[in-house]
């Protein structure tokens, strides 16, 4: 192989790496349409139904655009508005909502005992693990493992992702139903506790 050939091929494959990860400034300018809702910098005051995405893990984001996009997710607030968007526009805007701050909220005093028991130490005996061993203790997520940041969400959509698992709404968790099964042993009473909890949590 001649040497040009051989840079040529080496340029290729780093701009291919280059563009395997998002680019948050492009995203910046990709996201118009969904301000309205979510917000410029990811944190809506909006409708406390409408995610903040400020922060939240950009693996996780992307994933969760894809499974909207194809309707493994159905969000029908959104319905059309990704079909036009390319792997890398969405893994732009992944980047871009990823990059920004997370604004955080309160707990109810009267719900947040209940709640961090559960958070931390789960129910061991229904065999329901903790949610801090995949969501971590201070709710950050652990986004190469595609495990969302919770911490600072607004309680009536942790409330409804919760109920929606339990409910069997909501099933992109994929085979291993990670969250089906968590949610299945939450009654209302825990769903209320931990969504305000993890409102409070930062
Ligand atoms: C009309 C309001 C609206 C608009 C506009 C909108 N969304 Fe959403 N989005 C929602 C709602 C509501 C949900 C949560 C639905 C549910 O309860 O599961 C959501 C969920 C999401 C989620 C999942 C968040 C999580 O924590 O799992 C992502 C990512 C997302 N939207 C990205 C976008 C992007 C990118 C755009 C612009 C292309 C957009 N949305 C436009 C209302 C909107
Ligand atoms: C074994 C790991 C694991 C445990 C334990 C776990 N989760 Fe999750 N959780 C996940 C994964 C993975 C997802 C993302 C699923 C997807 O791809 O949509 C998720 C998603 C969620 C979401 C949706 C977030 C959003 O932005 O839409 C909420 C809310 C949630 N978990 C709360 C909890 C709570 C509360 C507990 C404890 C009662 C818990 N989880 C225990 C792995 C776990």
């Amino acid at each position: 192989m001649n040497k040009l050939v051989v840079s040529l091929l080496l340029s290729l494959g780093i701009t291919g790496l280059a563009h395997a990860a998002g680019d948050a400034e492009a995203g910046k300018n990709k996201i118009l349409m969904c301000q309205a809702c979510h917000g410029a910098d990811g944190n809506t005051t909006l409708m406390p139904t409408y995610p903040k995405l400020g922060g939240q893990g950009a693996n996780y984001l992307f994933k969760q655009m894809l499974d909207i996009k194809t309707g493994e997710r159905p969000v029908v607030e959104m319905t059309g508005m990704l079909d036009a968007m390319s792997d890398q526009d969405m893994k732009d805007i992944a980047a871009w909502y990823a990059s920004q701050k997370g604004t955080t909220g309160y707990a109810d005093p009267e719900l947040a005992e209940r709640g961090e028991a559960l958070f931390r130490g789960g129910k061991l005996a229904d065999g329901m693990p903790a949610c801090s061993g995949c969501h971590s203790p201070d709710g950050a997520g652990l986004d190469l493992a595609r495990y969302p940041k919770l911490s600072g969400q607004h309680a009536d959509y942790i409330a409804k992702q919760l109920t929606d698992f339990r409910e069997g709404d909501r099933y992109n968790d994929g085979d291993a139903m990670t969250m089906r099964d968590v949610a299945e042993k939450l009654s209302n009473k825990d769903i209320k506790a931990l969504a305000s909890y993890i409102q409070g949590l930062h």
